[in-house]
């Protein structure tokens, strides 16, 4: 069934687990992420980002996740990854996602909030939920990048001024996480997130959550994070899958051949996540 990000997040934020956010682009990611919810039993968020939008246009991609949502055993959330103009955002809400992330970490503190803000009054009333950013998150999510001397963690009592002010549900951190694929082992600052969970009451977000080694993930998750996103390793399971079959199945040329294993090994690369997050059996 369909609901908002914020039901889920509020129930993951009570019992102590994070719910993963993953990108879709396509069907058969769609159909990976929710056969691995509903044979974990997990609650799960569907994220399309702009890039996602652009590949596969709005109409397809809302409908995808919708469908999918409509038709799950399990609690789905539909939402837009890393909007950053309004007017996307508006576009989302007009196509049925239930959650958005409106990103204006680009702005000064100000700014972000202003911009931040204008999204909160329109999607509340419509009883969408909105996700920020604070702090900037380093590496590239779908051609937004941010260089690593750009990026800058996020100061928890901006963090208390910011929720305050915009009056959005869940807040994404900059705490160490990077887009994209690691050159090394990124080192969270566990200390920054508890300081931000101390002062700031809303379930708090971790992007570039790919890479990042499942005992510090699950202190992130103890220490205030309940909602992860993760792109770069679907996409490597996924190539992995289609890479192996054509390898060994040099004339293939049915589509739905190839890209079934790329299918079957993205589906338990997010079960061994759902673990990981503490989602099981939480739907
Ligand atoms: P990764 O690609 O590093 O998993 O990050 C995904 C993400 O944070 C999407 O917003």
């Amino acid at each position: 069934m369909l609901v908002t990000g914020k039901e889920l997040l509020l129930d993951a934020q009570k019992k102590g687990y994070a719910v993963g956010a993953f990108n879709i682009n396509n069907m058969e990611i769609v159909q990976a992420i929710i056969e691995a919810a509903e044979e974990t039993n997990s609650p799960v968020i569907l994220q399309a980002s702009q890039g996602a939008i652009k590949y596969a246009g709005i109409d397809y991609i809302a409908a995808l996740g919708k469908t999918a949502a409509k038709n799950a055993k399990v609690p789905v959330a539909l939402h837009l990854d890393h909007g950053t103009d309004f007017e996307q955002v508006m576009v989302c809400i007009r196509h049925g996602f239930t959650s958005v992330m409106i990103d204006g970490s680009r702005f000064p503190l100000e700014e972000n909030i202003a911009f931040t803000k204008r999204v909160v009054e329109i999607a509340k009333a419509v009883g969408v939920s909105v996700e920020a950013e604070l702090g900037k998150i380093s590496g590239t999510e779908d051609h937004i990048t941010v260089n690593e001397r750009e990026a800058t963690f996020t100061d928890p009592d901006e963090a208390v001024r910011f929720v305050d002010e915009t009056g959005v549900d869940y807040l994404a951190i900059a705490v160490g996480t990077a887009h994209g694929v690691y050159k090394g082992e990124p080192k969270l600052d566990f200390d920054r997130i508890k300081a931000i969970r101390d002062k700031v009451k809303i379930p708090l977000v971790l992007h570039g959550s790919s890479g990042v080694p499942a005992e510090a993930l699950k202190k992130a998750i103890s220490l205030g994070i309940h909602k992860i996103n993760i792109d770069t390793d679907l996409r490597i399971a996924f190539a992995e899958g289609v890479k192996n079959y054509v390898k060994e199945n040099p004339d293939a040329i049915d589509p739905r051949k190839i890209l079934a294993p790329a299918k079957a090994m993205m589906k338990e690369k997010i079960k061994e996540k759902m673990e990981i997050f503490g989602s099981v059996n939480k739907a």
